[in-house]
C-alpha cells in the first residue's frame, strides 16, 4: 500500500536553544531534517513528500536537498504559525487521495515496519497513530498536590507518524480551521469527528528532537544502528 506524507518543518526549535530551526542540527554530520527525509526516501511505498517549511529556509532547504539527493519532495509549501497549520498546508497541496501520512521532520528514528503497519490499518479502518505505552505512574495533580493517579493500562503516549485516508483528514483539517479548533496533533482534529482512531505500537527510540538531551539520545541511537 502506497502513501504520501505530509511533513511539517517550519518551527523554530525554541525549546532546542540553538538559535535556528533545530532541524538544521546535525546528527553524525547529517542535518535532523535530512535523516528524517532519508527514512521515506528509501521506502518504496512512499510515493511523494509535501514539506511545510519557513518562507526564509527555502532556498537553504533546496541546496539540502539537492546535496542528499532527496528527491521525493514534491512540494516545499510555506508552514504557517502553528504546526496544525503547517500541516494544514500540506493537506491543502495534495489532492491526489489515498493514504497520507503526517509525520514531524523532528523524529528522524522511525521505524519502517511501524509506517507500514500504519499504513495499513489506516487503509481499512481510516485513521491510525503511532504510541507507545506509559512507562511511568501517571498522576494528575493540582497546585502540585495529587488529586488523583491514572490508570496506566488505558494510557498511550502519542508519537507521529499518524495516517490517515486522506479525504477523513481533509475533512477533519478543513473543520478545525473553519471552528478555530487547534488540536496538538492530528489525530485530535478526527477524533472530533466522532471517527475512530486506531493506535499503532511504536517504539521508544521513536524520540522527537525536542531539548538538548534528545541530542545525546539520537547520537547514541545512531551508533548503535
Ligand atoms: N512545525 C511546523 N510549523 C510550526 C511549528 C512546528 O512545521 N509552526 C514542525 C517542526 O518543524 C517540527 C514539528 O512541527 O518538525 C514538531 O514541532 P516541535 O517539535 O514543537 O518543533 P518546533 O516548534 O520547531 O520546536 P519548539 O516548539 O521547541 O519551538
Ligand atoms: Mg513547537
Amino acid at each position: 500500500m502506497n502513501y504520501t506524507v505530509m511533513m511539517p518543518a517550519a518551527g523554530s526549535g525554541q525549546r532546542m536553544g540553538a538559535g535556528y530551526n533545530k532541524l538544521f542540527l546535525e546528527l553524525d554530520d547529517k542535518p535532523i531534517l535530512i535523516h528524517t527525509l532519508e527514512v521515506f526516501e528509501g521506502d518504496p511505498s512512499c510515493d511523494g513528500i509535501i514539506l511545510a517549511i519557513k518562507p526564509d529556509e527555502r532556498a537553504k532547504i533546496q541546496s539540502l536537498l539537492e546535496r542528499f539527493t532527496i528527491k521525493k519532495v514534491k512540494a516545499l509549501v510555506n508552514g504557517g504559525e502553528e504546526r496544525q497549520g503547517s500541516v494544514a498546508a500540506c493537506i491543502r497541496a495534495h489532492d491526489a487521495g489515498g493514504i497520507v501520512l503526517v509525520h514531524d521532520a523532528a523524529r528522524p528514528f522511525i521505524r519502517r515496519s511501524v509506517i507500514a503497519e500504519l499504513v495499513e490499518v489506516a487503509d481499512g479502518h481510516g485513521a491510525a497513530i503511532a504510541g507507545v505505552r506509559a512507562k511511568d505512574t501517571m498522576k494528575y495533580a493540582q497546585a502540585g498536590v495529587v488529586e488523583g493517579t491514572v490508570d496506566r493500562e488505558k494510557l498511550w503516549i502519542i508519537q507521529t507518524p499518524q495516517a490517515f485516508q486522506y479525504d477523513l483528514l481533509r475533512q477533519a483539517s478543513d473543520q478545525a480551521q473553519a471552528e478555530d479548533f487547534l488540536g496538538t496533533d492530528e489525530s485530535m482534529l478526527v477524533e472530533r469527528l466522532g471517527e475512530p482512531v486506531r493506535i499503532v505500537e511504536s517504539s521508544y527510540d521513536n524520540v522527537k528532537m525536542t531539548t538538548q538531551e534528545d541530542l545525546v539520545f539520537g547520537e547514541a541511537l545512531l551508533k548503535r544502528r
